[in-house]
């Protein structure tokens, strides 16, 4: 049972502090966004799913803190397992010329990260108790940056994050608002287009428009 007396002070301090102005009902301040090194560091000690067991290294994801572009992957394959950084296979290697060759930033400058932060074995897709466990980690990484453009990186990331599930063509080639979220912009995936040179066209098309709503323009060639 609460004590009366301490009740009573309680009370009483809560009304000298009105008078000073300060509201002790107010409700608490939101918990502030984690930074991108403590999420890192939660997901190196994730044993959310099954994937914890069967990983080599986790791939939080890496990129400039103050980025104004996240790319959002699927999920590592065996190069980022291996190496605990994203996209740095061949699929990463064809990531990187559309970001400095076409958009003319450095990969430095942009955020890189998948939907799950281990690898699927064999390169499965992402089931959906994983990509549920592994849910917060990329909400936490895009509070924490909160990027003026979302790209999406093939139909998976692009149906997680648009919590939707549609084809990649039905999503791509525009810009996606949603209150209180980045803008996103769903593109091919860059495995997919090693296998399909011809959607590079395309995927040029949707880069161009983030890049228009970024403001920049194509680097001199
Ligand atoms: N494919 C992805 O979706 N992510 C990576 O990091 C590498 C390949």
């Amino acid at each position: 049972m609460a004590d009366p007396v301490h009740a009573a002070a309680a009370l009483l301090l809560q009304q000298e502090l009105g008078e000073l102005g300060v509201d002790c009902l107010a409700p608490p301040a939101p918990p502030a966004a984690l930074g991108l090194e403590q999420i890192a560091t939660a997901v190196a000690g994730c044993h959310a799913c099954p994937l914890a067991s069967t990983r080599t290294c986790t791939v939080p994801g890496e990129g400039a803190v103050g980025a104004a572009v996240m790319f959002v992957g699927e999920a590592p394959g065996r190069d980022e397992d291996l190496s605990g950084r994203p996209f740095v296979g061949p699929a990463g290697q064809l990531l990187t010329k559309i970001i400095e060759s076409g958009m003319g930033l450095r990969r430095e400058q942009v955020f890189i990260a998948n939907v799950l932060k281990c690898r699927p074995p064999g390169n499965r897709d992402p089931q959906a108790q994983e990509k549920e466990a592994c849910t917060p980690f990329l909400e936490q990484q895009i509070a924490s940056l909160q990027p003026r453009l979302l790209v999406a990186l093939g139909r998976h990331a692009a149906n997680h994050l648009l919590g939707c599930d549609q084809p990649l063509g039905s999503l791509r080639g525009r810009l996606h608002e949603k209150p209180g979220r980045p803008p996103l912009l769903a593109t091919y995936h860059p495995a997919y287009l090693l296998r399909n040179p011809a959607a590079k066209r395309d995927c040029w098309q949707d880069i161009q428009i983030g890049m228009h709503h970024l403001g920049l323009t194509p680097p001199a060639r």
